[in-house]
Protein backbone atom coordinates (compact mmCIF):
# COMPACT_ATOMS: atom_id res chain seq x y z
CA UNK A 1 0.00 0.00 0.00
CA UNK A 2 1.42 3.56 -0.73
CA UNK A 3 0.15 6.74 -0.27
CA UNK A 4 0.32 7.74 -3.53
CA UNK A 5 -2.68 5.32 -4.22
CA UNK A 6 -4.78 7.16 -2.81
CA UNK A 7 -4.77 10.31 -4.74
CA UNK A 8 -2.52 13.05 -5.34
CA UNK A 9 -4.59 16.08 -2.84
CA UNK A 10 -5.46 13.38 -0.29
CA UNK A 11 -5.47 14.72 3.22
CA UNK A 12 -3.50 12.56 5.90
CA UNK A 13 -4.46 13.63 9.08
CA UNK A 14 -5.41 12.75 12.78
CA UNK A 15 -8.41 14.12 15.26
CA UNK A 16 -9.23 15.00 18.55
CA UNK A 17 -11.89 16.57 20.60
CA UNK A 18 -11.75 19.75 22.83
CA UNK A 19 -13.14 18.02 25.93
CA UNK A 20 -11.28 14.90 25.41
CA UNK A 21 -8.12 16.60 25.35
CA UNK A 22 -7.75 20.44 26.60
CA UNK A 23 -7.97 20.49 30.36
CA UNK A 24 -7.75 23.97 31.69
CA UNK A 25 -11.38 23.16 32.15
CA UNK A 26 -11.69 26.90 34.83
CA UNK A 27 -9.16 28.75 33.11
CA UNK A 28 -8.97 32.11 31.15
CA UNK A 29 -12.82 32.61 31.58
CA UNK A 30 -13.93 29.08 30.57
CA UNK A 31 -17.58 28.40 31.48
CA UNK A 32 -18.46 24.32 32.23
CA UNK A 33 -20.10 22.32 29.74
CA UNK A 34 -21.72 18.97 30.67
CA UNK A 35 -18.86 16.60 30.64
CA UNK A 36 -17.30 18.87 32.94
CA UNK A 37 -20.15 18.95 35.23
CA UNK A 38 -20.20 14.83 34.53
CA UNK A 39 -16.69 14.50 35.98
CA UNK A 40 -17.49 16.77 38.64
CA UNK A 41 -20.47 14.37 39.56
CA UNK A 42 -17.96 11.05 39.55
CA UNK A 43 -20.09 9.97 36.89
CA UNK A 44 -17.29 9.07 34.43
CA UNK A 45 -15.74 5.39 34.68
CA UNK A 46 -14.29 4.80 38.22
CA UNK A 47 -15.69 8.31 39.35
CA UNK A 48 -12.24 9.85 37.75
CA UNK A 49 -12.49 13.62 37.37
CA UNK A 50 -11.20 13.77 34.07
CA UNK A 51 -11.18 17.56 33.52
CA UNK A 52 -7.81 17.96 32.89
CA UNK A 53 -8.22 15.55 29.79
CA UNK A 54 -4.69 15.34 28.55
CA UNK A 55 -3.57 18.75 29.55
CA UNK A 56 -2.96 19.46 25.50
CA UNK A 57 -3.97 23.07 26.64
CA UNK A 58 -0.64 23.39 28.82
CA UNK A 59 1.29 20.99 26.04
CA UNK A 60 0.11 22.66 22.98
CA UNK A 61 3.43 22.84 21.19
CA UNK A 62 5.10 19.46 22.14
CA UNK A 63 1.23 17.41 20.86
CA UNK A 64 1.55 19.56 17.82
CA UNK A 65 5.61 18.85 17.10
CA UNK A 66 4.27 15.08 17.28
CA UNK A 67 1.60 15.48 14.91
CA UNK A 68 3.98 17.62 12.55
CA UNK A 69 6.23 14.84 13.17
CA UNK A 70 4.29 12.06 11.79
CA UNK A 71 4.11 13.55 8.32
CA UNK A 72 0.23 14.41 8.17
CA UNK A 73 -0.97 17.14 7.06
CA UNK A 74 -4.24 18.15 9.13
CA UNK A 75 -5.17 18.16 12.60
CA UNK A 76 -8.99 18.21 13.10
CA UNK A 77 -9.97 19.21 16.16
CA UNK A 78 -12.66 21.17 18.25
CA UNK A 79 -13.76 24.82 19.37
CA UNK A 80 -14.84 24.78 23.13
CA UNK A 81 -18.41 26.26 22.96
CA UNK A 82 -17.94 27.07 26.60
CA UNK A 83 -14.36 28.14 26.30
CA UNK A 84 -14.79 30.86 24.26
CA UNK A 85 -18.96 31.63 24.41
CA UNK A 86 -19.13 31.05 28.31
CA UNK A 87 -22.38 30.25 29.16
CA UNK A 88 -23.52 29.38 25.40
CA UNK A 89 -24.50 33.02 24.46
CA UNK A 90 -21.65 35.20 24.50
CA UNK A 91 -20.02 37.74 24.38
CA UNK A 92 -16.99 36.06 22.84
CA UNK A 93 -14.50 35.51 25.46
CA UNK A 94 -11.54 36.60 24.27
CA UNK A 95 -8.43 35.21 26.91
CA UNK A 96 -10.64 31.75 25.66
CA UNK A 97 -10.38 32.45 21.98
CA UNK A 98 -6.80 32.77 22.39
CA UNK A 99 -6.08 29.48 22.99
CA UNK A 100 -7.61 28.24 19.24
CA UNK A 101 -5.20 31.24 17.61
CA UNK A 102 -2.34 29.78 19.29
CA UNK A 103 -3.73 25.68 17.85
CA UNK A 104 -4.30 27.39 14.69
CA UNK A 105 -1.10 29.48 14.22
CA UNK A 106 0.76 26.76 15.53
CA UNK A 107 -0.74 24.15 12.87
CA UNK A 108 0.07 26.57 10.24
CA UNK A 109 3.62 27.47 11.16
CA UNK A 110 4.56 23.35 11.05
CA UNK A 111 2.45 22.94 7.63
CA UNK A 112 -0.42 21.32 8.88
CA UNK A 113 -4.00 22.46 8.06
CA UNK A 114 -6.15 23.31 11.00
CA UNK A 115 -9.46 21.45 9.98
CA UNK A 116 -11.89 22.82 12.59
CA UNK A 117 -15.07 21.11 13.70
CA UNK A 118 -17.29 23.55 15.77
CA UNK A 119 -19.61 21.12 17.81
CA UNK A 120 -17.86 18.08 19.53
CA UNK A 121 -20.69 17.14 22.50
CA UNK A 122 -19.19 19.57 25.32
CA UNK A 123 -22.31 21.88 25.63
CA UNK A 124 -22.13 24.37 28.16
CA UNK A 125 -24.19 23.50 30.89
CA UNK A 126 -25.80 26.46 31.28
CA UNK A 127 -27.63 25.69 28.47
CA UNK A 128 -28.47 22.42 29.41
CA UNK A 129 -30.30 23.74 32.31
CA UNK A 130 -32.23 25.34 29.91
CA UNK A 131 -33.61 21.72 28.73
CA UNK A 132 -30.52 21.22 26.14
CA UNK A 133 -30.99 20.36 22.59
CA UNK A 134 -34.78 19.43 23.18
CA UNK A 135 -35.18 23.10 23.59
CA UNK A 136 -36.04 24.24 20.09
CA UNK A 137 -34.36 27.94 20.92
CA UNK A 138 -30.79 26.21 20.58
CA UNK A 139 -30.82 26.27 17.18
CA UNK A 140 -30.24 30.44 17.15
CA UNK A 141 -27.33 29.75 20.03
CA UNK A 142 -25.67 27.39 18.49
CA UNK A 143 -25.87 29.59 14.83
CA UNK A 144 -25.09 32.32 16.45
CA UNK A 145 -21.70 30.36 18.15
CA UNK A 146 -20.98 28.81 14.98
CA UNK A 147 -20.90 32.18 12.80
CA UNK A 148 -18.89 33.48 16.17
CA UNK A 149 -16.14 30.87 15.47
CA UNK A 150 -16.45 31.59 11.72
CA UNK A 151 -15.72 35.07 12.03
CA UNK A 152 -12.99 34.89 14.22
CA UNK A 153 -10.72 32.12 12.35
CA UNK A 154 -12.09 31.93 9.21
CA UNK A 155 -8.86 33.63 7.93
CA UNK A 156 -7.26 30.80 8.41
CA UNK A 157 -9.04 27.66 8.67
CA UNK A 158 -10.14 26.83 5.09
CA UNK A 159 -12.19 23.13 6.33
CA UNK A 160 -15.05 23.35 8.52
CA UNK A 161 -17.42 20.25 10.29
CA UNK A 162 -20.39 22.23 11.71
CA UNK A 163 -21.05 19.06 14.08
CA UNK A 164 -19.70 15.80 15.16
CA UNK A 165 -21.87 13.05 15.14
CA UNK A 166 -25.32 13.86 16.24
CA UNK A 167 -26.47 10.66 16.56
CA UNK A 168 -24.25 10.01 19.43
CA UNK A 169 -25.62 12.66 20.96
CA UNK A 170 -29.26 11.66 20.64
CA UNK A 171 -28.34 8.13 22.08
CA UNK A 172 -26.87 9.57 24.92
CA UNK A 173 -30.23 11.34 25.69
CA UNK A 174 -32.17 8.58 24.49
CA UNK A 175 -30.55 6.32 26.50
CA UNK A 176 -30.49 8.28 29.46
CA UNK A 177 -26.14 7.96 29.73
CA UNK A 178 -23.25 9.78 29.17
CA UNK A 179 -23.33 13.33 30.45
CA UNK A 180 -26.87 13.33 30.89
CA UNK A 181 -27.46 10.83 33.33
CA UNK A 182 -31.65 11.04 33.68
CA UNK A 183 -32.64 7.82 33.01
CA UNK A 184 -34.35 7.18 29.34
CA UNK A 185 -36.12 9.97 27.33
CA UNK A 186 -36.45 8.91 23.96
CA UNK A 187 -39.42 12.09 23.26
CA UNK A 188 -36.48 14.43 24.36
CA UNK A 189 -34.22 12.30 22.28
CA UNK A 190 -36.07 12.79 19.32
CA UNK A 191 -37.26 16.93 19.97
CA UNK A 192 -33.09 17.16 20.31
CA UNK A 193 -32.55 15.08 16.94
CA UNK A 194 -34.52 17.02 14.81
CA UNK A 195 -32.70 20.51 16.68
CA UNK A 196 -29.70 19.46 15.83
CA UNK A 197 -30.99 19.11 12.30
CA UNK A 198 -31.95 22.26 11.98
CA UNK A 199 -29.35 23.52 14.03
CA UNK A 200 -26.48 22.21 11.91
CA UNK A 201 -28.01 23.68 8.51
CA UNK A 202 -28.43 26.96 9.95
CA UNK A 203 -24.81 27.30 11.00
CA UNK A 204 -23.92 26.04 7.82
CA UNK A 205 -25.61 28.71 6.51
CA UNK A 206 -24.17 31.15 8.77
CA UNK A 207 -20.83 30.10 8.24
CA UNK A 208 -20.73 30.01 4.09
CA UNK A 209 -21.80 34.12 5.13
CA UNK A 210 -18.83 34.80 7.08
CA UNK A 211 -16.27 32.17 5.63
CA UNK A 212 -14.16 33.92 2.55
CA UNK A 213 -15.34 31.93 -0.63
CA UNK A 214 -13.37 28.57 -1.16
CA UNK A 215 -13.78 28.02 2.64
CA UNK A 216 -15.07 23.90 2.74
CA UNK A 217 -18.21 23.69 4.80
CA UNK A 218 -19.17 19.68 5.78
CA UNK A 219 -20.43 18.00 9.12
CA UNK A 220 -19.78 14.42 10.42
CA UNK A 221 -21.73 11.76 11.03
CA UNK A 222 -21.38 7.77 12.22
CA UNK A 223 -22.68 5.78 9.58
CA UNK A 224 -24.29 2.64 11.43
CA UNK A 225 -24.87 0.38 8.89
CA UNK A 226 -26.35 -2.75 10.24
CA UNK A 227 -24.73 -6.31 9.77
CA UNK A 228 -24.44 -8.67 8.18
CA UNK A 229 -24.38 -6.18 5.21
CA UNK A 230 -25.96 -7.86 2.92
CA UNK A 231 -29.14 -10.76 3.86
CA UNK A 232 -31.68 -12.48 1.94
CA UNK A 233 -33.87 -12.80 5.11
CA UNK A 234 -36.45 -9.62 3.96
CA UNK A 235 -38.12 -8.99 7.25
CA UNK A 236 -34.26 -8.96 8.67
CA UNK A 237 -33.71 -6.64 6.16
CA UNK A 238 -36.44 -4.90 6.80
CA UNK A 239 -35.64 -4.51 10.44
CA UNK A 240 -31.69 -3.53 9.42
CA UNK A 241 -33.66 -0.94 7.11
CA UNK A 242 -35.33 0.67 9.93
CA UNK A 243 -32.38 0.94 12.01
CA UNK A 244 -30.46 2.65 9.09
CA UNK A 245 -33.05 5.25 8.18
CA UNK A 246 -33.14 6.46 11.49
CA UNK A 247 -29.29 6.20 12.24
CA UNK A 248 -28.25 7.41 9.36
CA UNK A 249 -30.52 8.73 6.93
CA UNK A 250 -32.34 10.65 10.07
CA UNK A 251 -29.39 13.26 9.17
CA UNK A 252 -28.36 13.01 5.69
CA UNK A 253 -32.12 12.75 4.07
CA UNK A 254 -32.54 16.70 6.20
CA UNK A 255 -29.80 17.80 4.93
CA UNK A 256 -30.52 17.05 0.98
CA UNK A 257 -34.17 18.62 1.74
CA UNK A 258 -35.95 15.55 1.59
CA UNK A 259 -37.28 16.00 5.55
CA UNK A 260 -37.01 12.58 7.57
CA UNK A 261 -37.60 8.93 5.73
CA UNK A 262 -40.54 8.63 8.16
CA UNK A 263 -41.87 5.35 5.44
CA UNK A 264 -38.76 3.55 6.44
CA UNK A 265 -38.47 3.81 10.21
CA UNK A 266 -41.18 3.59 12.84
CA UNK A 267 -38.64 4.81 15.51
CA UNK A 268 -38.54 8.04 14.08
CA UNK A 269 -42.01 8.53 13.31
CA UNK A 270 -42.83 10.51 16.46
CA UNK A 271 -40.83 13.08 16.07
CA UNK A 272 -43.58 14.06 13.73
CA UNK A 273 -45.14 16.55 16.54
CA UNK A 274 -41.82 18.24 16.60
CA UNK A 275 -41.65 18.82 12.69
CA UNK A 276 -43.47 22.66 11.83
CA UNK A 277 -44.28 23.94 8.70
CA UNK A 278 -40.93 25.44 6.98
CA UNK A 279 -38.56 23.17 8.64
CA UNK A 280 -38.25 20.84 5.52
CA UNK A 281 -36.95 23.50 3.58
CA UNK A 282 -35.00 24.77 6.93
CA UNK A 283 -33.04 21.62 7.40
CA UNK A 284 -31.38 21.91 4.02
CA UNK A 285 -27.96 23.01 3.42
CA UNK A 286 -25.50 22.06 0.77
CA UNK A 287 -22.70 20.60 2.33
CA UNK A 288 -18.86 20.86 0.41
CA UNK A 289 -18.20 17.44 1.65
CA UNK A 290 -19.22 14.60 4.64
CA UNK A 291 -17.56 12.98 7.06
CA UNK A 292 -17.55 9.29 7.73
CA UNK A 293 -16.68 8.38 11.23
CA UNK A 294 -16.81 4.71 11.01
CA UNK A 295 -15.80 2.19 13.91
CA UNK A 296 -18.12 -0.87 13.37
CA UNK A 297 -21.26 -1.72 12.21
CA UNK A 298 -24.34 -2.61 14.13
CA UNK A 299 -24.58 -6.68 14.46
CA UNK A 300 -28.64 -7.46 13.89
CA UNK A 301 -29.98 -10.88 14.11
CA UNK A 302 -33.87 -12.27 12.93
CA UNK A 303 -36.08 -12.14 15.98
CA UNK A 304 -39.37 -13.88 15.47
CA UNK A 305 -42.38 -11.59 15.22
CA UNK A 306 -40.25 -8.21 15.71
CA UNK A 307 -38.55 -9.17 12.60
CA UNK A 308 -34.55 -8.29 13.67
CA UNK A 309 -33.18 -6.86 16.89
CA UNK A 310 -30.02 -5.21 17.48
CA UNK A 311 -27.50 -8.40 18.92
CA UNK A 312 -24.47 -8.86 21.00
CA UNK A 313 -21.40 -8.99 18.30
CA UNK A 314 -20.70 -12.57 18.43
CA UNK A 315 -23.86 -13.96 17.50
CA UNK A 316 -23.70 -12.79 14.26
CA UNK A 317 -20.89 -10.56 13.55
CA UNK A 318 -18.11 -11.78 10.89
CA UNK A 319 -15.56 -9.37 12.83
CA UNK A 320 -13.02 -11.17 14.41
CA UNK A 321 -11.83 -8.76 16.68
CA UNK A 322 -13.61 -6.32 19.28
CA UNK A 323 -12.07 -3.21 20.77
CA UNK A 324 -12.21 -2.69 24.14
CA UNK A 325 -14.81 -0.33 24.26
CA UNK A 326 -17.44 -3.17 22.77
CA UNK A 327 -17.14 -2.08 18.80
CA UNK A 328 -16.92 -5.10 16.24
CA UNK A 329 -14.38 -4.23 14.13
CA UNK A 330 -15.33 -5.26 10.34
CA UNK A 331 -13.35 -2.55 7.75
CA UNK A 332 -16.09 -3.98 5.08
CA UNK A 333 -18.26 -1.79 6.05
CA UNK A 334 -16.55 1.02 5.70
CA UNK A 335 -16.28 0.11 1.74
CA UNK A 336 -20.06 -0.95 2.20
CA UNK A 337 -21.16 2.55 3.21
CA UNK A 338 -19.15 4.39 0.94
CA UNK A 339 -20.48 2.53 -2.37
CA UNK A 340 -24.12 2.98 -0.69
CA UNK A 341 -24.40 5.98 0.37
CA UNK A 342 -21.98 7.48 -2.64
CA UNK A 343 -24.79 9.26 -4.56
CA UNK A 344 -26.38 10.28 -1.47
CA UNK A 345 -27.05 14.14 -2.05
CA UNK A 346 -25.47 15.11 0.78
CA UNK A 347 -22.48 13.14 0.03
CA UNK A 348 -21.01 15.59 -2.64
CA UNK A 349 -17.57 13.70 -1.44
CA UNK A 350 -16.52 11.75 1.30
CA UNK A 351 -13.73 12.35 3.95
CA UNK A 352 -13.27 10.09 6.37
CA UNK A 353 -13.26 11.90 9.74
CA UNK A 354 -12.30 9.41 12.37
CA UNK A 355 -11.01 5.84 11.91
CA UNK A 356 -9.53 4.15 14.91
CA UNK A 357 -9.18 1.38 17.35
CA UNK A 358 -9.44 1.48 21.37
CA UNK A 359 -7.28 -0.90 23.27
CA UNK A 360 -5.99 -1.25 26.51
CA UNK A 361 -2.28 -0.48 25.53
CA UNK A 362 0.28 -1.21 28.19
CA UNK A 363 4.16 -0.08 28.01
CA UNK A 364 5.93 -3.23 27.82
CA UNK A 365 9.24 -3.98 29.51
CA UNK A 366 11.29 -2.43 26.54
CA UNK A 367 9.46 0.96 27.24
CA UNK A 368 7.44 0.48 24.34
CA UNK A 369 3.78 0.24 23.10
CA UNK A 370 3.29 -3.02 20.88
CA UNK A 371 -0.25 -2.00 19.17
CA UNK A 372 0.37 -4.22 15.71
CA UNK A 373 -4.03 -4.75 16.45
CA UNK A 374 -4.30 -1.11 16.20
CA UNK A 375 -2.17 -1.39 12.90
CA UNK A 376 -3.70 -4.10 11.52
CA UNK A 377 -7.08 -1.80 11.99
CA UNK A 378 -5.49 0.98 10.14
CA UNK A 379 -4.23 -1.19 7.29
CA UNK A 380 -7.42 -3.04 7.27
CA UNK A 381 -9.51 0.31 7.10
CA UNK A 382 -7.32 2.02 4.83
CA UNK A 383 -7.33 -0.65 2.07
CA UNK A 384 -11.49 -0.82 2.90
CA UNK A 385 -11.20 2.90 1.65
CA UNK A 386 -9.09 1.95 -1.74
CA UNK A 387 -11.40 -0.59 -2.39
CA UNK A 388 -14.06 2.06 -2.34
CA UNK A 389 -12.10 4.29 -4.49
CA UNK A 390 -11.12 2.01 -7.48
CA UNK A 391 -15.11 1.50 -7.58
CA UNK A 392 -14.97 5.68 -8.24
CA UNK A 393 -16.06 6.52 -4.93
CA UNK A 394 -14.92 10.24 -4.07
CA UNK A 395 -12.99 9.54 -0.81
CA UNK A 396 -10.28 12.39 -0.07
CA UNK A 397 -9.08 11.97 2.92
CA UNK A 398 -8.65 10.26 6.09
CA UNK A 399 -7.96 11.02 9.50
CA UNK A 400 -7.01 9.12 12.84
CA UNK A 401 -8.58 9.08 15.56
CA UNK A 402 -6.58 10.22 17.77
CA UNK A 403 -3.35 11.25 17.93
CA UNK A 404 -2.87 10.63 21.53
CA UNK A 405 -4.79 8.95 24.16
CA UNK A 406 -7.62 10.83 25.56
CA UNK A 407 -10.30 10.93 27.70
CA UNK A 408 -12.97 8.63 26.05
CA UNK A 409 -16.28 10.41 27.32
CA UNK A 410 -17.74 8.03 30.38
CA UNK A 411 -15.08 5.36 29.89
CA UNK A 412 -12.62 8.21 31.11
CA UNK A 413 -9.48 6.88 30.95
CA UNK A 414 -10.13 3.47 30.68
CA UNK A 415 -9.93 3.22 27.12
CA UNK A 416 -7.02 4.55 24.32
CA UNK A 417 -7.32 5.22 21.26
CA UNK A 418 -3.82 7.42 20.41
CA UNK A 419 -1.19 6.52 18.16
CA UNK A 420 0.87 8.30 21.09
CA UNK A 421 0.79 6.57 24.69
CA UNK A 422 -0.15 9.16 27.63
CA UNK A 423 1.32 8.13 31.20
CA UNK A 424 -1.53 9.38 33.53
CA UNK A 425 0.72 8.46 36.61
CA UNK A 426 3.59 9.99 35.22
CA UNK A 427 2.47 13.63 34.46
CA UNK A 428 0.69 12.62 31.56
CA UNK A 429 4.03 11.83 29.79
CA UNK A 430 3.76 11.37 26.00
CA UNK A 431 5.30 7.98 24.37
CA UNK A 432 4.89 7.34 20.51
CA UNK A 433 3.38 3.92 20.38
CA UNK A 434 4.30 1.11 16.92
CA UNK A 435 1.15 2.41 15.47
CA UNK A 436 2.46 5.46 15.50
CA UNK A 437 6.24 4.44 13.95
CA UNK A 438 4.23 3.17 11.79
CA UNK A 439 1.96 5.82 10.47
CA UNK A 440 4.92 7.97 10.67
CA UNK A 441 7.03 5.49 7.96
CA UNK A 442 3.87 5.16 5.81
CA UNK A 443 3.29 8.95 5.28
CA UNK A 444 6.99 9.97 5.30
CA UNK A 445 8.56 6.77 3.11
CA UNK A 446 5.04 6.71 0.98
CA UNK A 447 4.86 2.81 2.08
CA UNK A 448 3.42 0.60 4.36
CA UNK A 449 5.98 -1.33 6.03
CA UNK A 450 4.74 -4.68 7.52
CA UNK A 451 4.53 -4.44 11.50
CA UNK A 452 7.84 -6.26 12.07
CA UNK A 453 9.20 -3.37 9.91
CA UNK A 454 7.69 -0.63 11.73
CA UNK A 455 8.85 -1.57 15.23
CA UNK A 456 12.35 -2.24 14.05
CA UNK A 457 12.23 1.32 12.62
CA UNK A 458 10.87 2.23 16.31
CA UNK A 459 13.99 1.11 18.17
CA UNK A 460 16.77 3.23 15.58
CA UNK A 461 14.75 6.49 16.99
C1 LIG B 1 -16.30 10.18 18.77
C2 LIG B 1 -15.02 10.35 19.57
C3 LIG B 1 -14.75 9.08 20.37
C4 LIG B 1 -14.56 7.96 19.39
C5 LIG B 1 -14.15 6.63 20.00
C6 LIG B 1 -16.39 8.84 18.10
O1 LIG B 1 -17.73 8.44 18.08
O2 LIG B 1 -16.44 11.21 17.85
O3 LIG B 1 -15.16 11.46 20.40
O4 LIG B 1 -13.66 9.21 21.23
O5 LIG B 1 -15.77 7.77 18.70
O6 LIG B 1 -15.16 6.04 20.72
Amino acid sequence: MRTTDFGADFTWGVASAAFQVEGAWDRDGKAPSVWDEACRRGRVRGGTDCRDGIDAFDRLDEDLDLIAALGVGANRFSVSWPRVFGDGRGPWNAAGGAYYDRLIDGCLERGLEPWLTVHHWDLPLALQQEGGWARRGIVEDFAGFAEEVGRRYGDRVRHWMVFNEPLSVVGHIAGGVHARRLGPRPLEALASMHHMNLAIAEAGRRLRDVLPSGAQVGTTNVFTLASPFHTDDGRLRRAQRAAEAFAVDGFLDPLAGRGYPFDDSPFLRPMRRFVRDGDEAAMAFDVDFMGVQYYGPLPMRRVPLLGGLPTAWERTSEARVRSSVGIPVDARGLTELLRRYRHHPACPRFVITESGFGMNDRVDGDGRIHDDLRIWVARTHLQAVREAQRDGVAVDGFFQWSYADNIEWVLGRSARFGLVHVDYDDDMRRRPKDSYHWFRRFLTEGTAPDVAAAGAADRTD
